[in-house]
């Protein structure tokens, strides 16, 4: 198989570190971004880039096309969490999560295609969440963010169709990764009417996270997305998450809702 040039970010951890360091193996060129560098031995090139500062994307491209001219696959991986009720939740923290969730990924794209232009069979690969489409009380922020990515990564499929750079997104559900450990969870006021709900909510959701699947059932479904002609316009990880989405499709809303409800929201 072809050996690509790949720029994959939040590859200190979880997910993006296990891709990165899969594709490594793999035999191609990977560049892993993110803000700290991967703790431990790693392989692949490590750019140091905060993707909400803007300046700093703009040096990520000079870098690339100093380097290589090209890119063949970006995989926009990167992604923070917040777990707190939507009445409570600060407006800082709400930017922050679409500063890095999706604002960077539209920056650092835009600042990628010209260079995926010049790559072999090029390919954007956006991790989104099963959370985007079957969406979680006290995490609606986050969820919102990756519904707004899938959103982004359709309507990028189809202006790129011509240049034949072709877009996916990817939607995992639980995988254990640092995630967890990283979500910012809005302090409940003494008084808050939503705090019991909300810790039950988030403890269901943190325990599913740590018992979900390995990071690199992700990294390996990137490393056969690469080679695909045209990949799906979206690829859930795993049949339950498939099953899921195919009964979010055929059942009513409103009791796909209360089964939501009954699991997140009581
Ligand atoms: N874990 C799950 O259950 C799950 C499920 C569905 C989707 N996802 C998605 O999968 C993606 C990867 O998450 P993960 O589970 O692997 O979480 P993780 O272990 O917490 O990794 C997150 C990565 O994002 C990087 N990052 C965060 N803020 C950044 C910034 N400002 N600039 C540059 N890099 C930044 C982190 O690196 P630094 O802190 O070093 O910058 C880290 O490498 C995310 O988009 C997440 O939403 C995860």
């Amino acid at each position: 198989m072809t050996s690509k040039i790949v720029l994959v970010t939040g590859a200190s951890s979880g997910i993006g570190r296990a891709t990165a360091e899969y594709l490594y193996e793999k035999g191609h060129f990977v560049y892993g971004l993110s803000r700290s560098k991967p703790m431990g031995d790693f392989s692949f090139v490590h750019l140091a880039c905060d993707l909400t500062d803007s300046e700093q994307i703009v040096q990520i491209k000079a870098i690339i096309e100093k380097e290589c001219g090209k890119i063949d696959v970006l995989v926009n991986c990167a992604g923070v969490g917040i777990g707190g009720a939507i009445e409570e939740t600060e407006r800082k923290d709400i930017d922050w999560l679409f500063s890095v969730n999706v604002q960077s990924v539209i920056q650092l794209t835009q600042e990628m295609i010209p260079l995926l232009r010049k790559g072999t069979n090029p390919k954007i690969i956006n991790i989104g969440s099963i959370a985007g489409t079957l969406v979680i009380p006290f995490q609606a922020f986050y969820s919102m963010s990756k519904a707004s990515l899938s959103a982004f990564s359709e309507a990028l499929r189809l202006e790129l169709k011509p240049f034949k750079i072709d877009v996916t997104t990817i939607l995992p559900g639980d995988t254990k990764t640092g995630f967890t450990l990283h979500r910012k969870v809005t302090d409940s006021k003494a008084n808050s009417l939503y705090k019991e709900r909300m810790e039950r909510s988030l403890k269901k959701m943190e325990q599913d996270e740590q018992h979900g699947k390995s990071p690199l059932t992700v990294a390996k479904k990137i490393g056969q997305l690469i080679h695909r002609r045209i990949m799906p316009v979206n690829v859930a990880i795993g049949f339950e998450y498939k099953l899921f989405l195919f009964l979010k499709r055929i059942l009513p809303n409103r009791f796909v809702s209360w089964v939501l409800y009954q699991m997140y929201g009581k």
